[in-house]
């Protein structure tokens, strides 16, 4: 969406298509491709310290991977009180490969109900609640590898039907 458009829509007095667009609208630091239905947003190697706020609602695949992003919780959690950030009902895949994430609460993920594939690996997560994954009954792809100090003795995940669980080494 270019600012020609949002213009227009402003001349033309439509203010709930205007929101409804700037939710939408791709961060400028990513790339955002559709095809097919799938939205594809690549934000991966841009030294975000943080995820951008404005993800389009119906992304499938959101890659954040090899930035410096600590901290989830304000993000992936249901954001009713501020339409600017995140539902993703719609992400089906979502890469966080390489990034200083350390914790997880299990609250992070519950509205990615389409959730297929997780990419965690190299982090330093170095716990998981076992309701982390309660919601994402989808999930069947979650790479841990590359979290040192990651201690799954207890395993989080036997409730869950996951095929591919890449352990830490
Ligand atoms: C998702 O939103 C983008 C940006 O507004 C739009 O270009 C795309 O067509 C939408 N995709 C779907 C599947 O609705
Ligand atoms: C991890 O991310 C940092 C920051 O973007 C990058 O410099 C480094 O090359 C990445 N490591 C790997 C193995 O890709
Ligand atoms: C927004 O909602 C979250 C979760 O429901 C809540 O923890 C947070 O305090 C709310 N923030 C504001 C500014 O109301
Ligand atoms: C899992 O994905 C299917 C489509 O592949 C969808 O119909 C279903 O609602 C999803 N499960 C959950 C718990 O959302
Ligand atoms: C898991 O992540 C590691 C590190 O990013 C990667 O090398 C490996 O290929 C991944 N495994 C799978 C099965 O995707
Ligand atoms: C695993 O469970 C045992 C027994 O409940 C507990 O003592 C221990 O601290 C747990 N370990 C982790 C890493 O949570």
């Amino acid at each position: 969406m270019g600012m020609k458009t949002h213009m227009q829509l402003l001349s033309a007095g439509v203010v709930l298509v205007l929101f409804t667009t700037s939710v939408q609208c791709c961060p400028s630091v990513c790339q955002c491709t559709t095809r097919n239905f799938q939205t594809s947003v690549d934000c991966s190697r841009k030294n975000l310290l943080t995820v951008p706020a404005t993800i389009p609602y119906n992304t499938t695949e959101l890659d954040l991977s090899h930035n410096y992003v600590q901290d989830l919780t304000y993000v992936f959690q249901n954001q009713n009180n501020n339409s600017e950030f995140l539902g993703l009902e719609n992400l089906e895949i979502l890469k966080l490969s390489n990034n200083s994430i350390s914790s997880i609460t299990e609250s992070v993920f519950t509205k990615l109900s389409m959730l297929r594939e997780l990419d965690l690996s190299d982090n330093n997560i170095e716990e998981m609640n076992d309701k982390t994954f309660k919601e994402t009954q989808n999930l069947t792809h979650l790479n841990l590898s590359g979290n040192k100090n990651l201690d799954l003795t207890n395993n989080t995940f036997r409730t869950l039907n996951i095929i591919g669980l890449f352990g830490s080494q």
